[in-house]
């Protein structure tokens, strides 16, 4: 593989800006059928939260003409599992295992993020935005407030780079990743689901039991790049940027907005082949653009 795709975010190096995003990827086994996780520029986990979570009762997931809902509701095996029987197989993979970590209140997520301070993690992703969990996950971030004080305090504890992921779904987003930013988070992630319902008329019934759930996949690509593009504009950490990213002009677009890196999320259902194809699209516009590296195009919008 060229150099013209290697990617510093801060001073972790990424053989390339191309990442499967968290809960469409679960620990990466699945997608070792398919090829080799070493070419990736890294992998970010399923959402883990201190204690194993069964997820939300009822239908999970529905297809909309240009995307999915999804009311998962963080199922996942809980942070000591994933350090007993996850972590012994990604640190041995040739590529950034990035930790996407939930929670219910500051207490667990406190605790949960001290525990992972055991481990060589490279970066968490720490996920205050998640529209599926009643407790906690996106109450923390859709104020400034409390998204800077949840950071400041994860910050505080962790001695790995924190990344906070952020929602959509909240008030005034580029305030929200600037109070992150000044509570020393080390990047910003964005986007994650956007808060939609799903109405079943045969039914006469909501499709999810929550009633509402999150949007993911094409149809909220053009929001997602347009808060990618104003919170590049003002923030001075690397961004990660994801939703409805499907293909390498996709990717590109991200990358022109400010993205350091990108997440792929949704697409992967439906081609679990996207990363890889989305990489060799990069370099193919690389060598074709004459780029050194993909850096000479960042931001440039
Ligand atoms: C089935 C599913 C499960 C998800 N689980 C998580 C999760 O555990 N933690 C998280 O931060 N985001 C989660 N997300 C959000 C994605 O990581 C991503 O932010 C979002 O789907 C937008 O990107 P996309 O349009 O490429 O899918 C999930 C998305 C889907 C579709």
């Amino acid at each position: 593989m060229s150099e013209c795709l290697t990617t510093k975010f801060n001073d972790i190096l990424f053989k390339n800006p191309v990442i499967p995003a968290s809960g469409t990827f679960g620990f990466g086994r699945e997608y070792e059928a398919f090829y080799d996780l070493a070419k990736l520029g890294g992998l970010c986990s399923k959402g883990l939260t201190l204690e194993p979570k069964a997820g939300n009762k009822g239908l999970r997931l529905w297809e909309t003409p240009a995307g999915l809902m999804n009311s998962i509701g963080l199922e996942n095996p809980g942070i000591d599992a994933f350090i007993n029987n996850e972590w012994p197989h990604l640190k041995e993979l040739d590529t950034v295992t990035i930790v996407n970590v939930g929670g219910k209140d500051e207490e667990s997520y406190l605790t949960a993020i001290e525990k992972l301070n055991a481990i060589d993690i490279k970066l968490i992703e720490l996920n205050i935005s998640c529209p599926n969990v009643k407790a906690g996950g996106m109450a923390y971030g859709i104020k400034a407030e409390t998204a800077a004080d949840i950071t400041k305090k994860v910050v505080e504890i962790s001695r790995h780079p924190i990344m906070v992921k952020l929602s959509p779904n909240g008030e005034a987003l580029v305030d929200i990743a600037l109070a992150c930013e000044a509570a020393g988070a080390q990047g910003i992630s964005l986007i994650n689901t956007l808060l939609g319902m799903a109405i079943d008329y045969k039914k006469k019934a909501a499709v999810f039991d929550n009633q509402y759930a999150g949007l993911s996949g094409p149809a909220v690509k053009p929001i997602a790049l347009r808060m990618t593009h104003q919170v590049c504009q003002a923030v001075d950490i690397p961004v990660m940027a994801m939703g409805g990213i499907s293909n390498w002009e996709d990717a590109l677009e991200f990358i022109m907005a400010g993205a350091t890196c990108i997440q792929v999320g949704t697409i992967n259902f439906n081609n679990p082949m996207a990363p890889i194809d989305i990489i060799a699209g990069l370099e193919a516009y690389c060598v074709r653009e004459k780029l050194d590296n993909i850096d000479q195009i960042r931001g440039i919008i």
